[in-house]
């Protein structure tokens, strides 16, 4: 084998070890109990349109690109309301946030005022954070 090819091959194993999978769960919390119209993409998928029940969960999983920010965005929309957008997953953000702790991270609670999730704190306990709608 050329080192061309052994190189490309080494970095290949390299690239799958550590892109290591990534859950990302969506539940419908709206307050009201309207039925939740979502609609994930990223730059290379499409994940299609999916109606959420209240308390019901949409989940999805990928490998984070180690040589570029993945994002995973949304739109949002419930009742006669208005599209809103919002990034529930972004490499820059998320990247590491739980590398000692066992966390949930990516599991986001869908509120009227925007998604909720627990983070992990320097000693692994979660906190709840809300984020905005994206502007
Ligand atoms: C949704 O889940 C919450 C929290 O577990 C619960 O209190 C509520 O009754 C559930 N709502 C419905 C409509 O199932």
């Amino acid at each position: 084998m050329s080192v061309l090819v052994k190189s490309v091959l080494f970095l290949s194993m390299f690239t799958l070890a550590w892109a290591s999978r990534t859950d990302v769960y969506i539940t419908n919390s709206l307050e009201g109990k309207e039925d939740l119209h979502i609609h994930c993409k990223s730059k290379d998928d499409d994940l299609g349109p999916h109606v959420l029940h209240i308390n019901e969960t949409f989940k999805f999983s990928f490998r984070a690109n180690i040589f570029y920010g993945t994002l995973f965005f949304c739109s949002f929309q419930w009742g006669n309301g208005p599209l809103l957008y919002f990034d529930v997953y972004d490499q820059k953000r998320d990247q590491n946030k739980c590398d000692q702790c066992k966390c949930d991270e990516c599991k986001w609670s869908i509120k009227k005022d925007g998604p909720c999730r627990f983070e992990p704190q320097r000693d692994c306990s979660l906190v709840r954070k809300c984020y905005e709608w994206n502007h």
